[in-house]
């Protein structure tokens, strides 16, 4: 999987699917049942460090889980995302995106919008494909004020749609979308060219991701809304995994049910 294949993807109307994965093990099942793109997400914090936020995940954390993730990955994208801290400055984030590449990324991806101008710019001058990620970000979750739905009035939708435009012009690849209402996920996801790829944010991205352990119902994640435990109905992970990926193909998740 390639970024131009993800971009065909979208031309096309093919939906994209994204599980996180951080270790050799899930992230090779995932691969070999036919994931599009793998996460290493900084959800390793709630995830794997069992922690309240991502807010503790530290480069070295991500360094290691993205090399682990990496073995186990012949043909979908590996993303790894950039964790608190890491990017505050341009520099301080080409060195640690560069690390990611070097751990086995493809792609690397950091939350926030136009704050990080000088950062999308300095990576797109270095060659390293970035994702985004827009509406909720749990990095920003004390300023957010929890986890909470981003952009439901018309002044925060409309700071998500600058920023979206504002991303693709700075040489993003695709982004993420978390916590948004469907009709504002679908609104941004026409005005791109680039994939968009929603958590939470209705059936009209070009894409959907899931935390893995909050799909296979380990997680208490699978309480929230947008969740959905593909495990229940299938009885082994495999097909779990294979009905999320037919259920996104399909466009029969996330139904009304799971979106804002
Ligand atoms: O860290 C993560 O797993 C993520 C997804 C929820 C998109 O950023």
């Amino acid at each position: 999987m390639t970024l131009s294949e993800l971009k065909i993807y979208k031309s096309q109307g093919k939906k994209i699917t994204c599980l996180t994965a951080y270790d050799a093990s899930f992230s090779q099942l995932f691969d070999e049942c036919g994931v599009d793109t793998i996460l290493v997400g900084d959800s390793l914090g709630n995830v794997i460090q069992g922690g309240e936020n991502t807010l503790a995940v530290s480069m070295d954390d991500m360094i290691y889980h993205t090399k682990a993730a990496a073995q186990g990955v012949k043909t979908a994208l590996l993303i790894a995302d950039m964790p608190y801290q890491s990017y505050t400055n341009s520099q301080q984030a080409l060195d640690n995106a560069k690390l990611l590449i070097a751990a086995g990324g493809e792609m690397v991806k950091f939350e926030g919008g136009s704050e990080h101008k000088d950062i999308f710019q300095i990576l797109q001058a270095n060659n390293i494909p970035v994702c985004g990620h827009l509406g909720l970000q749990p990095q920003s979750v004390i300023e957010m004020g929890g986890y909470k739905v981003q952009g439901k009035d018309e002044k925060g939708a409309q700071k998500i749609i600058d920023d979206a435009l504002a991303l693709e012009s700075w040489g993003v690849e695709v982004l993420v979308l978390e916590c948004v209402p469907a009709e504002l996920a679908k609104k941004i996801s026409q005005a791109l060219s680039i994939p968009t790829i929603g958590i939470g944010a209705g059936v009209d991205c070009d894409g959907q991701v899931l935390v893995s352990y909050d799909m296979l119902g380990i997680t208490q994640g699978g309480a929230l809304k947008f969740v959905k435990n593909f495990l229940t109905e299938s009885g082994d992970i495999k097909t779990a995994v294979n009905n999320f990926i037919s259920a996104v193909k399909q466009q029969e998740f996330p139904s009304d049910q799971h979106s804002y």
